[in-house]
């Protein structure tokens, strides 16, 4: 019985609804458990996670025993597990090293792999900030410092995964910097241009020669790193950090090119603006004593997606899409998130009734 049962699964409350309502139509709409008798068995999945959590396939053994002293039939139990598994554990047993995640994007990411069963290593070079977080992402999060303009750091971190969990299957590349300089062209600051271009683009393919280095013999692997919006039309940021991001689109293909023969998959995601600390002081500074609510509803409303705002878990999400197998044939793509701004412009013309 025991090797029939999907192991190391780690439900999550949020996903338990969707599946249960899912629950015919994943099993073909035949199923004996009914709807009642699936939401028992949802409840009690979520008491146990929450009293032992990190013990599922435990968990599961307990509530399938139980199930079946209900009379009900192993398959059906089954094949619901199965489910379950597929929807909780999409990144069981693999290893991710994700640069920049002391916050932000990176951090609900960190946490978005976690709990799909992956092991992650946050690099970043706030290290005290770095630790707190690893420390509150649990035991499948360690904190190693690293400076991704310093190649040496970004080999650092590869070599400590390795050594930490003998495999890296996911890299991240995600951290990055905004930059303070002049609006116009006429003025821009070079050294300024130097430095952000050192941490955005160059701490970007430095973090992909080293997963390389790894992954190559391996023959599989999965890198990622965040570019932007203002890397794919101009005028939606300074010139210095808008070019660093349409050079990560660029690096993103050409790397592509290369790894796909080794069964590497090379991927970038394009958020769109979302209120981090990196956004919110670049705002404060745009907009001096303007106070942080007021600057996050700044960014939040220059979306175009009525209802709904562009958040660090949108990102995590397409970041687990992409790392996990069911982008297994994905690869040179950029998964933009950023609800159809850069879809499409508006004519501005007037309301019919104003034009005499
Ligand atoms: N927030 C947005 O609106 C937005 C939109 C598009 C793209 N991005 C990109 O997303 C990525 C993450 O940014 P975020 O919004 O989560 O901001 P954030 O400030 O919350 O996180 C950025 C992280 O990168 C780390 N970092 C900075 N310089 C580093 C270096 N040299 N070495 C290692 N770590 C370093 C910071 O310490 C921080 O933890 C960046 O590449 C950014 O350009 C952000």
């Amino acid at each position: 019985m025991s090797t029939a049962i999907p192991s190391k699964s780690s439900p999550s409350p949020q996903i338990f609804p969707q599946l249960s309502s899912n629950h015919g139509e994943a099993n073909g709409g035949n199923n004996s458990l009914d709807q009642s008798k699936s939401d028992n068995r949802t409840s009690k999945l979520i008491k146990e996670e929450e009293k032992e959590t990190g013990k599922v396939s435990l968990h599961v053994y307990k509530v399938y025993s139980s199930l079946q002293s209900e009379g009900l039939e192993k398959e059906s139990i089954f094949s619901d597990f199965e489910v379950l598994h597929a929807h909780t554990a999409r990144l069981e047993g693999k290893v991710a090293l994700i640069t920049g995640a002391a916050s932000g994007i990176g951090k609900a990411t960190a946490s978005k792999f976690i709990s799909n069963g992956a092991k992650v290593v946050i690099a970043d070079i706030q290290q005290q900030l770095g630790q707190v977080t690893a420390y509150e992402l649990g035991p499948n999060a360690t904190f190693i410092a690293c400076d991704v303009s310093k190649e040496s750091d970004i080999s650092n971190a590869v070599d400590f995964t390795i050594s930490k969990h003998s495999q890296l299957d996911i890299m991240y590349a995600n951290a990055g910097v905004a930059c303070n300089t002049p609006p116009s062209i006429v003025d821009l600051d070079l050294a300024v241009f130097d430095r952000v271009m050192n941490i955005n683009v160059r701490g970007v393919i430095a973090g992909m020669k080293h997963a390389s280095r790894v992954m190559i013999p391996r023959k599989t692997g999965s890198i990622l790193c965040t570019a932007s919006v203002t890397g794919l039309m101009g005028g939606l940021a300074q010139h210095t950090y808008s070019v660093s991001k349409f050079a990560v689109i660029g690096i993103v293909k050409s790397v592509a090119a290369e790894l796909s023969k080794h069964g590497i998959r090379v991927n970038c995601i394009s958020p769109f603006a979302i209120p981090t600390p990196f956004v919110l002081e670049e705002m404060s500074r745009i907009f001096p004593g303007v106070d942080i609510q007021r600057l996050i509803e700044i960014t939040q409303n220059a979306g175009v997606l009525e209802g709904t705002n562009c958040e660090p878990n949108d990102i995590a999400n397409a970041a687990l899409y992409l790392a996990s197998d069911d982008a297994k044939y994905v690869s040179g793509h950029n998964l933009v998130v950023d609800g159809g701004f850069t879809s499409f412009k508006t004519l501005e013309f007037p309301a019919p009734d104003q034009v005499h």
